[in-house]
């Protein structure tokens, strides 16, 4: 599903380079569930964004379901990002005076779908991710973890077939940031999205198929997790 090809990326601080990634490679299954870990530097958000089109490796090429990002036109890849791709990140990014629905909806409605049809899908999934009765509270009305619920809602507006989320237990309490592997991990299990995880958080990796550890840059190894469900 996910080929991640040897991807170098250097940064230039003035002229001194930092070599963020030194040739990374692995690849994610349909319906996969991949963790990465590593200290802090060692590449894991630059690998993310790079799989998510965010930003241009220096070298190497990121291929889902076979389509080769970098040949992509900006245009081809920003729809790639909006159709096949949700993210969720470790500070939720809601918008602060919308309410759920809408924080849910407005990604749809931007992409031309009427308002009374993105309305319809939001409050579908919302109520699939356990919030149907929250649909109208704004952020500031809901709980960390319900945030983070309302945030994987609109990262699934479109039905990616990959899901990229870094580090989105790193704000919650243990309970919520249960809730969230565990909604991760069913979205892989029973919907086949291939789900990959940038984490800190020592009980995140029970939850995947395989870690990806990487260290200074480098893929230090690959376990696979015999207890994964
Ligand atoms: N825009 C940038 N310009 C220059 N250097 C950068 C830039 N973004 C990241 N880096 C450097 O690249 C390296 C990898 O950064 P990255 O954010 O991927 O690490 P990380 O593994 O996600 O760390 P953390 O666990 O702290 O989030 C770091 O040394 C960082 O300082
Ligand atoms: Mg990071």
């Amino acid at each position: 599903m996910l080929q991640v090809v040897d991807l170098v990326k250097t940064y230039f601080q003035g002229k001194i380079p930092v070599h963020a990634l030194a040739g990374v490679s692995f690849e994610v299954a349909d319906g996969e569930f991949v963790t990465i870990t590593g200290p802090s530097g060692s590449g894991k958000s630059t690998v993310l964004n790079l799989i998510g089109g965010l930003d241009q490796p220096t070298t190497g090429d990121v291929r889902i379901d076979n389509v080769s990002l970098l040949k992509l036109s900006d245009t081809e890849r920003t729809k790639m990002r909006r159709d096949r791709i949700g993210f969720v990140f470790q500070f939720f990014n809601l918008l602060p005076t919308m309410s759920a629905l809408e924080n849910v909806s407005l990604p749809l409605i931007l992409g031309g779908v009427r308002r009374k049809d993105a309305e319809a899908r939001a409050t579908e999934i919302l109520t699939h991710v356990g919030l149907g009765d929250r649909v109208k509270h704004r952020p500031d009305e809901l709980s960390g973890g319900e945030q983070q619920r309302v945030a994987i809602a609109r990262a699934l507006a479109y039905n990616p077939v990959l899901i990229l989320a870094d580090e989105p237990t790193g704000n919650l309490d243990t309970k919520s940031g249960k809730q969230v592997l565990e909604m991760l991990r069913g979205l892989a299990t029973q919907e086949r999205k291939s789900v990959v995880l940038v984490t800190h958080d020592p009980n995140a990796w029970r939850y995947g198929d395989r870690m990806v550890r990487l260290v200074d840059g480098k893929v230090d190894q690959i376990l696979k997790n015999e207890e994964a469900r």
